[in-house]
């Protein structure tokens, strides 16, 4: 059976990583996080005090630089889930903080940025039987992806799953400090001028608000068994 290409676009903290990554592992396709890799040229430029306090950020450098940023997934045997390396550095923990989140929508906002990333996931999908997370995976990276979701929930449903989220890995959380990030992202992702957070018109919609993480799970691999069962 041909190998598909699978894009998962949505909002922020709406789960689009555990279900791409879950159907990903039923199916046996690769996974891809390409949030993951803007998170990593977000730690990069931190790292590289890239990053004023104010948050501005020196966007020459940083372009000068995106050369040096490489960034890879490799399996965690214990997980059973890919982790993110950024230069060889296994930084799966550090490129999930809330420093990191409160950056990272601007940097990922700069089309040189865009168009290292977009290149690097056009790479790593060329051959399909990939699924990948995103905002601009159905419209930009993979426009002729054969199976597109656009996924979303309500602000305060998924700024609670990131709240949870961050208070079990231990991280100090404020409910309401969530929120705003969250919301302030959706903004800064919707309105940007390069490949901007949208539904792509053959996207399938699915809003998962109220939805078990098993039902979820059991939708999208029905939508699967039907598009691959119609290529054939
Ligand atoms: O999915 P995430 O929260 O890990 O994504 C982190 C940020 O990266 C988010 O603010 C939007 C941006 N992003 C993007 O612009 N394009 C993508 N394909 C994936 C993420």
């Amino acid at each position: 059976m041909k190998k598909i290409t699978i894009a998962i676009d949505g909002h922020s903290s709406c789960g689009k990583s555990t279900m791409a990554k879950d159907l990903a592992r039923e199916i046996g396709y690769i996974y891809i996080d390409s949030g993951a890799m803007y998170r990593c040229c977000t730690l990069f430029a931190m790292q590289r005090g890239l990053i004023a306090e104010d948050g501005s950020i020196d966007t020459s450098t940083l372009e000068s630089l995106m050369p040096e940023i490489n960034v890879s997934f490799r399996l965690n045997p214990e997980t059973g889930r890919p982790d993110t390396y950024l230069n060889g550095e296994n930084v799966e923990h550090q490129i999930r903080t809330m420093e990191v989140s409160a950056h990272v929508s601007p940097i990922a906002a700069l089309p040189f940025v865009r168009a290292a990333m977009t290149a690097q996931q056009q790479e790593m999908g060329k051959e399909g039987g990939i699924v990948m997370d995103g905002r601009d995976i159905g419209t930009a990276v993979f426009p002729d992806a054969e199976m597109k979701v656009f996924v979303t929930a309500s602000d305060e449903i998924r700024a609670q799953r990131r709240y949870d989220e961050l208070l079990s890995k231990g991280e100090a959380a404020d409910f309401q400090q969530v929120l705003e990030n969250l919301r302030e992202r959706d903004r800064i992702d919707s309105t940007r001028a390069v490949a901007p957070l949208r539904q792509a018109e053959d996207a399938l919609v699915l809003d998962n608000s109220h939805l078990t993480i098993p039902q979820q799970k059991q939708w999208l691999l029905d939508r699967f068994q039907e598009i691959t069962a119609s290529n054939e």
